[in-house]
């Protein structure tokens, strides 16, 4: 697999791929300007690190975008996001991006790697079998309401 670091120029092609994953396979609603701005969001905050996948024949096969956050005691990287694209699931790619994402995060002195995980069966599958473990200590909280 190679790596390379996400910018402007990949962007199209990554917000295409990104479009295609979720809008056909979750179901989501996707514009390209949402999926672009979502992604370039991330991708612009101070002490971002976004990297794109590609398999050994070339194809672009990932991404994943998130950022450093700095704490009292430590350094730690937050994944916003990691999608494997449509027709390269479960063939290792996703553990292979992290377990790359973590090389390069303590490369650069973060001590910590944490994310949001869907709750089911196949992220926490995934997740636990690369070494994460779900946090006693603290609760994802939101509050929605209708415009
Ligand atoms: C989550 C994701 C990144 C995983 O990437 P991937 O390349 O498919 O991951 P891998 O092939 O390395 O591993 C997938 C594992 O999940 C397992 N799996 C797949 N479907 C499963 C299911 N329904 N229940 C339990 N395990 C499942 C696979 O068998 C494999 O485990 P194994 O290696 O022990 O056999 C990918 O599915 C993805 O991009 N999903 C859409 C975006 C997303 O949800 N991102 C994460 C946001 S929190």
């Amino acid at each position: 697999m190679k790596y390379t670091e996400l910018t402007e120029k990949e962007l199209d092609e990554v917000v295409k791929k990104y479009i295609e994953y979720y809008n056909t396979v979750e179901d989501c609603c996707f514009t390209y300007e949402k999926a672009y701005k979502r992604i370039h969001q991330v991708m612009t905050i101070e002490d971002a690190m976004c990297q794109i996948q590609y398999d050994d024949n070339g194809s672009m096969t990932g991404f994943c975008m998130g950022y450093y956050k700095q704490f009292d005691d430590l350094l730690a990287y937050f994944l916003e996001e990691i999608v494997i694209f449509t027709g390269f699931h479960n063939i290792g790619y996703g553990s292979d991006f992290i377990a790359e994402i973590e090389d390069v995060v303590k490369k650069n002195g973060a001590e910590h790697l944490e994310l949001i995980s869907v709750n089911d069966a196949h992220h926490m599958h995934f997740y636990e079998k690369a070494g994460f473990y779900a946090a006693k200590n603290l609760s994802m909280m939101g509050k929605h309401w209708q415009l």
